[in-house]
């Protein structure tokens, strides 16, 4: 088992890595010393795969369970559901002691996560994810939230788990398509902190496709250091941790345009990754050379690299990005690459030089 301590004074917490770790959850919330209580926060998918091992092992710990299930889906992501979650929480007696236990995908995590920040006006809250991407990006850093009709993410808090376990084994149910999804964040963490990580990801691509978890706990491991160490430099958004959304603005637009059902966002943000490297390439100096070689895994890994868009497509595509939240005053900001390993937030780029990437990632 890997270790990955997330620095943040009095809220600092441990990522847990490793397999087979789900039948620990018990043990590791009893070492915490947690509430006597708790209601485990799961959706319909990963319910009947892992509820009643997480529930037989936080009972076998001592404490008094509760189950709720949500829909699947990123339409769970909702007030109606944290709602149901509150009253869920109530009908079970769960007091300031108690504590709620995140089993699933980012969805959940954020979800559940918001339920905790806010019910009783904060209890203790536990992680245990089950996709790539939300052990990899979600469950680190304490966005925690839901989305509005007007658009993602726009109600939420920060707040920190007490303990993230994420299980290796989880992803061995997890459809393929997801799992390349997630490996799209985990590509971003090389090309934006990590000269060696990105190697290695390219040595090792087919063993990462086929889930080999020798070398999957070292990599899963060391995306969560980065973004405990950008997290930790920079809590709540202020500078640094806008590295993180390298391929982001054009991937978010891509998400908007069409309407977050033709592309998953590892998807989108693989495309928007490899626009961000042509952007990089003309205006930050990004060799040549090695933006085709982040290409080149965002191919090898399966993930799409460009897109059909008509004309109108595109300039709703460009109005998306004036809408994204990394705007400010009426500029739209790009993370971008000096070489694999070293990026840069805040550039302003002009609309014909995103015209021009654009056309290289669109037929
Ligand atoms: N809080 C943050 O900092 C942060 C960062 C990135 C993304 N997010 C959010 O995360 C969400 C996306 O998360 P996601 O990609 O994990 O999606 P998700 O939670 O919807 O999970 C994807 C699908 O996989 C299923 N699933 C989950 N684990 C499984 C398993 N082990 N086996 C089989 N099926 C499984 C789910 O039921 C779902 O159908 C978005 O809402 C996004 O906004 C949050
Ligand atoms: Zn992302």
């Amino acid at each position: 088992m890997r270790t990955v301590q997330v620095p943040l004074d009095d809220r600092s917490y441990r990522i847990l890595i490793g397999p087979d770790l789900m039948p620990q959850i018990g043990r590791q919330c009893r070492r915490l010393k947690l509430g006597g209580a708790c209601t485990v926060i799961t959706d319909e998918h990963v319910r009947p795969l892992y509820a009643k091992t997480v529930l037989n092992s936080l009972e076998s710990a001592g404490f008094r369970t509760h189950l709720v299930s949500i829909p699947a889906g990123e339409p769970s992501k909702q007030l109606k559901m944290v709602h149901r979650c509150y009253n869920a929480l109530a009908e079970a007696r769960l007091d300031r002691r108690s504590f709620v236990v995140a089993l699933g995908g980012g969805v959940v995590g954020d979800m559940a996560g918001f339920v905790a920040a806010s019910y009783l006006r904060g209890v203790d809250f536990v992680q245990i994810p089950t996709t790539l991407l939300s052990q990899v990006d979600s469950s680190v850093g304490g966005k925690v939230g839901v989305n509005l009709k007007a658009g993602k993410n726009l109600v939420g808090a920060f707040y920190q788990p007490r303990l993230v376990l994420c299980d290796l084994d989880s992803l061995k149910t997890l459809p393929a398509r997801e799992y390349r999804a997630g490996l799209a964040e985990v590509i971003k963490y090389g090309i934006i902190d990590d000269a060696t990580l990105f190697r290695r990801l390219e040595k090792d691509m087919s063993k990462i496709l086929s889930k080999d978890s020798s070398v999957l706990g070292s990599i899963i491991a060391r995306c969560c250091q980065i973004k405990a160490r950008v997290v930790g430099a920079d809590e709540k958004e202020g500078g640094l941790r806008a590295i993180l959304n390298y391929g982001h603005t054009i991937g978010h637009a891509i998400e908007a345009i069409t309407r977050y059902g033709t592309f998953l966002h590892g998807e989108a943000i693989s495309i928007g990754q490899v626009a961000a490297g042509i952007l990089s390439r003309e205006l930050t100096g990004f060799p040549e050379g090695e933006a085709a070689r982040a290409r080149h895994l965002f191919e090898i890994t399966g993930l799409p690299t460009s897109l059909k868009l008509s004309t109108l497509q595109r300039k709703k595509l460009m109005d998306a990005m004036q809408l994204d939240k990394k705007v400010s005053e009426g500029k739209v900001k790009f993370v971008l690459a000096s070489a694999i390993g070293s990026v840069t937030p805040g550039h302003t780029v002009d609309p014909r030089s995103v015209h021009a990437a654009l056309d290289q990632v669109t037929s």
